[in-house]
């Protein structure tokens, strides 16, 4: 027996399916001694199946059906089957055992997360975002954030105190207010503090100072026109000619006529000799009359009437090198001196 259960299911089946098919086969039948097996030599037959020989045609007494060993072979099998763990796949012709349905359903059945709470399930049907089954963990964590939640008081906030007169905004109440305000601010910024009146005296002062000193590196020059300067050449001038000209730039006549008889080109200043006015030559008059007191003078400047005490005076006026007539106002002459004669007085025509 030790023998038969080493051998597999298959060997087992194919032996038996021989054995069957080969009861009447005279050749192949075995002799009488060896017919009737015994313990010992039933591995006899199971080595002559690999070659082909077929068992004995007559059933010996002791030999197994087929369906003796096909239980034998399932309660060899389950007993294999409790020693190792490694399962056989491969059967021909035969069904495997069957498997209990508790051992086919129970796993498939239980979920992961574990049991089910009932609550849960009743809170997650009454819930309106319609979440599924939860776990004993899980709905003892959402009952506890929903007391939380809903158990916590709201925080009462009190009304806010109401403000004091002096307190509202003037811009609401009274704009001009506001402009008074605003004004008084900036005149308070940059007058009405004393720090910056100060500062800013200060500030005045310097700028003064700086200027008065620049003033005084620059020395007193008063600015005149040139004391000589060119009138133009001699037949420019026609004879009894006063031109005047050349009264606003310079303060001087220039004359062509004649003193004592000898014709001459002459220049005269233009300041009445009383007190220092300035004559106008009057053309229809033929002469020189000072508006501030009547005084006249005549062409060659000899005064005539009025409070003026003595005649013109006169410049320095002489030719240049180009011809043109030049007058030098640094040089006068006085004809109640005689200086009329010099000849640096006139040019002669
Ligand atoms: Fe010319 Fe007196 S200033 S008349």
């Amino acid at each position: 027996m030790s023998a038969k259960k080493n051998m597999s299911i298959e060997e087992i089946l194919a032996a038996a399916r021989k054995s069957d098919s080969g009861q009447d086969s005279p050749e192949s039948s075995p002799p009488a001694d060896s017919a009737q097996p015994t313990a010992d030599q039933e591995p006899t037959a199971e080595k002559a199946q690999p070659t082909g020989q077929k068992p004995a045609s007559s059933k010996p007494p002791g030999a197994m059906s087929v369906s003796e060993m096909l239980a034998a072979a399932r309660g060899e099998k389950s007993a294999d089957a409790e020693k190792s763990t490694a399962p056989k796949t491969k059967t021909t012709g035969t069904k495997a055992p069957p498997k209990p349905a508790s051992s086919k359903t129970t796993p498939s059945k239980s979920s992961p997360a574990g049991p089910k709470d009932t609550s849960s399930i009743l809170a997650a049907a009454r819930t309106s975002d319609k979440r599924g089954p939860m776990s004993k963990a899980q709905a003892a964590a959402q009952q506890s954030t929903t007391t939380s939640a809903e158990g916590k008081p709201k925080a009462t906030v009190p009304p806010l105190p109401s403000k004091p007169e002096y307190a509202m905004s003037a811009t609401a109440e009274n704009p001009a207010q506001n402009r008074r305000g605003f004004m008084s601010s900036f005149l308070g910024v940059f007058m009405g503090s004393y720090l910056a009146v100060g500062f800013t005296t200060l500030g005045l002062t310097n700028v003064m100072w700086l200027l008065g000193l620049a003033r005084f590196m620059f020395p007193n020059i008063l600015i005149e026109p040139p004391s000589t300067f060119r009138v133009g050449f001699p037949d420019d001038f026609g004879p009894g000619q006063v031109e005047t000209k050349f009264k606003a730039q310079f303060g001087v006549w220039i004359a062509r006529y004649e003193y004592e008889g000898q014709p001459q080109i002459y220049a005269l200043r233009s300041v009445c000799t009383h007190l220092g006015c300035t004559p106008n030559w009057l053309e229809g008059e033929q002469k020189f009359k000072c508006p501030c007191h009547g005084s006249g003078f005549y062409k060659d400047g000899i005064n005539f009437e009025g409070p003026a005490p003595r005649p013109l005076e006169r410049y320095g006026i002489s030719l240049a090198s180009d011809g043109q007539l030049i007058v030098d106002k640094s040089k006068l002459f006085n004809e109640e001196k005689g200086q009329w004669q010099d000849p640096s007085s006139f040019v002669p025509v």
